[in-house]
């Protein structure tokens, strides 16, 4: 058999699935809070409710949902408005060891480019579970967002 990158891609898809420090019960709680958030958002336009929650490496649990505005371009995602109430509250040192999403159409939804890179600042070395096109999927952000940029 080969070992080129058809029999690569070949592979389940668990095979290539990041594996994280987050414990399955910590998971939970997280897609919990995501869930919960959810409801909060304001998504008359899409309709498209999300929910985040983001783990920072002190324990501590932030959750945020979508925020859309008729001037659409104004629209603030879940993921930014978790991370934006995180450094609110605690200050610009936080560390982001993973974020959770979720949606009210149980569909595939990974965080968006900016999220990505709005993640990438204040953890990278994150861990982002979301619902994939195959079902529930977890990625390493810099699998998300290979090279984020970096102020240096
Ligand atoms: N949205 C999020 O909140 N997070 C994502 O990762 C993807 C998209 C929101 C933005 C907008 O309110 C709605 O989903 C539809 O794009």
């Amino acid at each position: 058999m080969s070992h080129g990158s058809a029999s690569l891609r070949s592979k389940p898809n668990h095979i290539f699935m990041h594996n994280s420090k987050v414990s399955a019960r910590t998971r939970r709680k997280l897609e919990q809070a995501a869930a919960k958030v959810m409801e909060n958002a304001h998504a008359p336009y899409s309709k498209f409710r999300v929910g985040a929650a983001v783990l920072l490496t002190n324990g501590k649990i932030f959750s945020g949902c979508n925020v859309e505005n008729a001037s659409y371009g104004m629209t603030n995602c879940a993921e930014r408005t978790a991370i934006f109430s995180a450094v609110a509250e605690l200050g610009p040192k936080i560390e982001i060891e993973a974020v959770a999403l979720t949606n009210d159409h149980g569909v595939a939804c990974s965080p968006c480019g900016a999220c990505r890179q709005v993640i990438y600042e204040f953890g990278p070395d994150a861990t982002i579970f979301f619902l994939g096109k195959k079902g529930p999927k977890q990625a390493h952000i810099t699998e998300l967002l290979p090279e984020g940029f970096r102020l240096q």
